[in-house]
């Protein structure tokens, strides 16, 4: 036996119980059946003290796994914004686990940083944001957010004169930082691992947009280094501020402005919906999920970043033992070195798609 034959027989297996389970989502009960406690006890909780046969751990596995699974696929599922995956998605993310590539560099990934790429350009075309941005496949809108504040935060210190990437925070001019009143909570978590605090609250109306007006007059009342944070599609009524003229208030502060677009984002590749994100071009860094609107399996969302240098000196490394690219890496934009190339099945769905899809 080749051992080959080992993956084969494993991966036969695995795609055996991957379509019996997608075979049973429409119809299945949408809640899981088993709780945490129930599913552990069915894996069975004590560690092996030998090495035991693989396909017996992966049936045992699939079979202890699946009464705990939430049917989020379903189309019957109307919970959270939870996407589901379209059959080229899954596809493309099995290849990205059987390639494993550290997908972090472009010398030690040329294929799949070659097709991040183009999955970067092809974004950046159909949610028609600047072309020379940053993008960055990350694990979902919360580390996308972060990316978007830390470059903003470097952008805006350094404008002060001083370098965050040196000189830490202790000390520092006070970035003051602004949002609506129905911000996503992760704006909130990504503002406090940057040690930015929490924002300054402007009211929303009765969808969650944020009242423009008293954005501007937030602006002036105070001075300073300031960080915007405005929503593309609020999770509770999918209502989307009025970007366009919130940027212009911002930018005539001098301030950098940020977009969560978890979801909403996508509105700009379509012809019909295009409307909502007027203005959101003129905006400095953006957030948005592959996993929810584009349907590719967990965990893949996307940051993108206009001023590529912000985002390389926030995030970017240098290390003697790196062959560094000699344009960025794809661990410049990202808050990671070692990574999972997730933009490849972004990719497979964009090229699936297509522009008008
Ligand atoms: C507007 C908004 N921002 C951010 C997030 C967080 O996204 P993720 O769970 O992918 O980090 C969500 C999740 O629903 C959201 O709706």
């Amino acid at each position: 036996m080749s051992p080959v034959d080992d993956y084969r027989d494993l991966l036969d297996a695995a795609r055996h119980r991957a379509v019996e389970w997608l075979d049973q989502v429409p119809e299945r009960p949408i809640p899981p059946a088993a709780d945490v406690g129930e599913v552990k006890d069915a894996l069975g909780r004590t560690l092996p003290e030998s090495t035991q046969d693989p396909r017996a751990v992966l049936d045992r596995l699939a079979d202890a796994v699946e009464p705990g699974l939430l049917a989020s696929q379903s189309p019957r599922f109307y919970g959270w914004v939870i996407g589901g995956t379209y059959p080229v998605a899954l596809a493309a993310d099995w290849l990205v686990s059987t390639w494993d590539q550290n997908g972090g560099m472009r010398h030690s990934s040329p294929s799949t940083t070659a097709v991040e790429d183009l999955a970067g350009e092809w974004l950046l075309d159909l949610l028609g944001l600047p072309a020379a941005s940053a993008v960055g496949f990350v694990t979902g809108a919360t580390t996308a957010n972060l990316v978007g504040l830390a470059a903003g935060r470097e952008h805006v210190l350094r404008k002060t004169g001083w370098d965050v990437s040196t000189e830490g925070l202790t000390g520092a001019p006070r970035v003051r930082l602004i949002a609506g009143a129905e911000r996503h909570g992760s704006v909130d978590l990504a503002a406090r691992y940057l040690g930015l605090g929490a924002a300054r609250l402007v009211p929303s109306d009765d969808q969650g947009r944020i009242a423009v007006d008293a954005l501007a007059d937030a602006l002036a009342d105070g001075d300073g280094p300031a960080i915007v944070c405005l929503q593309a599609g609020s999770v509770h009524s999918g209502a989307f501020d009025d970007v366009g003229a919130a940027v212009a208030a911002a930018h005539e502060a001098g301030a950098w402005v940020h977009v969560d677009g978890a979801f909403g984002l996508w509105a700009a590749a379509s012809p019909r919906l295009a409307h909502l994100t007027h203005g959101y071009e003129t905006a400095d860094s953006w957030a948005t999920d592959a996993h929810k609107t584009l349907n590719v399996p967990y965990d893949s969302g996307i940051a993108i970043v206009a001023d590529r240098e912000a985002a390389r000196t926030a995030l970017g490394i240098r290390a003697s033992y790196l062959v560094a690219a000699e344009t960025s890496d794809p661990h410049e934009t990202v808050p990671e070195m070692s990574r999972r190339s997730r933009g490849v099945p972004v990719w497979a769905t964009l090229a699936w798609l297509g522009r008008q899809g």
